[in-house]
């Protein structure tokens, strides 16, 4: 008799998941997200086939359009995608529809109830269904509470609730919000999203570290000295400024994003992949972080905003000359720093972090230079010896690159640093999807496993909690440093790391 070995678990889990009957709610359907990301995310399941027949979209917001109108704006907004297969959403957009709602009025949530049970006779629905929050942050706790007032949030089976970023502005609000969406429906059907996690080469992080044997017994301080992670792009605030004004750089990127790429490159093992194993590990690593200079945050953080730039075929604005920004505006831009992680793995090693608009280059990445060789046995052919680096490409040409020395040509014995590339495009020829098409069909899937749990979301925020309160208290002691668009952030940013012997990564 043969043994088997295999988990039936783990067969399960590997099977192609469907999802069921149902109908997603969209609340700020009138906003940009939803034409930009949203509808053009279900289109893409559409056209893999991975949404069932009996489907809708409710798109609602304050804005008294029809459903023929909602229509026609997001044909509008998806044209050049529309024209690939006209046919497709021909079927799609009959799925679509449209009810002027606005959460905070009792008889717009009754209107909201009745159009919903329509829809289920309509399209068979079955009451399942995603209600997806892509309002004004201020408006989520009493959305949830007029849903859940509405006995729409109910059965755990049936319905969830999807909520974008930020999610919270601090450690105190984020726990007052936790714990008024946790009042309206259980922690499985909370689905607090950031699209990074959607991003294919966030989730290869885990791959590359728990699929392999050869890196795992190497991720830790007895051989990594040192990580960098960064999240620059090339754009400015663009038409945002009524948001980002009162956000900033460290709520908008480092609080969500930075922090996840950091919680997947810093945690343990999980014990399988399963979405409470990934989560508790993710939540311990967060809950062992903290800034370099706890008591002296303005030691480890620099804080800067852009100024004019580019060239005379280009000029760019400074942020003060963008739309809707404060002239005297002291929000930052751009942020970097330095944590450290007190646990076993990493105690000692400090993680940069670092983001910025108005960038040379649009780049995500995560580099972990490993220790130098502990004797020098060769002359470097180059600038001198490198430390060996792994460097985990987000975006763009998502892949992953190790550097590592070989000995230089010729008759000598020189040492000089080479790459290994692994680019997704090469290996795998086809775009990977936007990230919210893997965590819409998730979400609908009923799926956490990249979405944010409470806790990790507490987490997060009182890592910055000592930055967030001097930004608010005691400004001048984080100045915010101009520095020109186009340029990699304020020289003091340099400093930060030159104190430690080191240089940002200059790709
Ligand atoms: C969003 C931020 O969450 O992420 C934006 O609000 C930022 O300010 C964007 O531009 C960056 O996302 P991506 O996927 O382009 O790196």
């Amino acid at each position: 008799m043969t043994a088997t070995l295999t988990n039936p678990l783990r067969v399960g889990l590997r099977q192609e998941r469907v999802i069921s009957p149902q109908c997603l709610v969209i609340f700020g359907a009138s906003g940009d997200l939803t034409h930009r990301k949203l509808i053009p995310a279900l289109f893409e399941l559409f056209r893999q086939r991975r949404l069932p027949s009996e489907f809708a979209v409710l798109g609602c917001a304050r804005r008294p359009w029809s459903d023929e109108e909602f229509r026609a704006k997001m044909e509008q907004a998806l044209a050049p995608v529309i024209a690939e297969d006209p046919a497709a959403w021909t079927t799609f957009c009959g799925g679509l529809f449209y009810e002027p709602v606005d959460l905070q009025k009792d008889e717009d949530v009754v209107r909201l109830g009745k159009r919903l049970e329509q829809i289920d006779r309509q399209r068979a629905t079955r009451s399942n269904r995603t209600f997806y929050m892509s309002v004004s942050p201020n408006y989520y706790g009493s959305g949830c509470r007029a849903l859940a007032a509405a006995g729409v949030l109910a059965d755990p089976k049936r319905s969830r609730v999807v909520i974008e970023k930020p999610f919270g502005r601090d450690f105190a609000s984020a726990q007052d919000l936790n714990r008024i969406v946790n009042s309206c429906a259980k922690e499985n059907q909370i689905f607090r999203i950031d699209h990074y996690l959607g991003k294919e080469t966030v989730q290869n992080i885990l791959v590359l570290r728990f699929a392999n044997t050869i890196f795992e017994p190497i991720w830790n301080r007895n051989y990594i000295s040192s990580v960098q992670i960064t999240a620059a792009e090339t754009v400015g605030v663009e038409e945002r400024a009524g948001y980002y004004e009162s956000a900033g750089a460290l709520r908008d990127m480092v609080q969500n994003h930075l922090t996840q790429m950091l919680a997947l490159t810093a945690m343990e093992p999980p014990g399988r992949y399963e979405p409470e194993s990934i989560r508790n590990e993710k939540a311990k690593v967060l809950q062992a972080a903290r800034l370099a200079e706890e008591a002296e945050p303005w030691k480890c953080c620099v804080r800067g905003q852009y100024g004019p730039g580019g060239n005379s075929a280009d000029p760019l604005a400074g942020y003060r000359q963008e739309p809707g920004v404060d002239p005297n505006s002291t929000t930052e831009t751009y942020v970097s720093m330095k944590l450290f992680i007190d646990n076993w793995r990493w105690q000692g090693v400090p993680f940069y972090l670092r983001t910025g608009k108005r960038m040379p280059k649009r780049l995500s990445e995560v580099v972990l230079t490993f220790r130098e060789a502990p004797v020098h046995l060769f002359d470097s052919a180059g600038a001198g010896p490198t430390a060996n680096q792994l460097i985990l490409r987000i975006q763009p040409n998502e892949g992953a690159d190790f550097r590592f020395e070989v000995k230089a040509p010729g008759s000598g014995m020189r040492s000089r640093p080479v790459d290994m590339d692994f680019s997704y495009d090469e290996s795998f020829g086809e775009p990977s999807d936007e990230g919210y098409v893997r965590l819409l069909a998730d979400a609908m899937l009923g799926d956490p496993t990249l979405f944010t749990r409470s806790d990790e979301v507490e987490a997060a925020w009182r890592l910055y909690t000592p930055l967030v309160e001097l930004i608010e208290q005691q400004p001048w002691q984080l100045p915010v440093y101009p520095y020109e668009a186009r340029t990699w952030g304020p020289a003091a940013a340099d400093s930060l790391l030159a104190r430690d012997g080191l240089l940002w990564r200059r790709p």
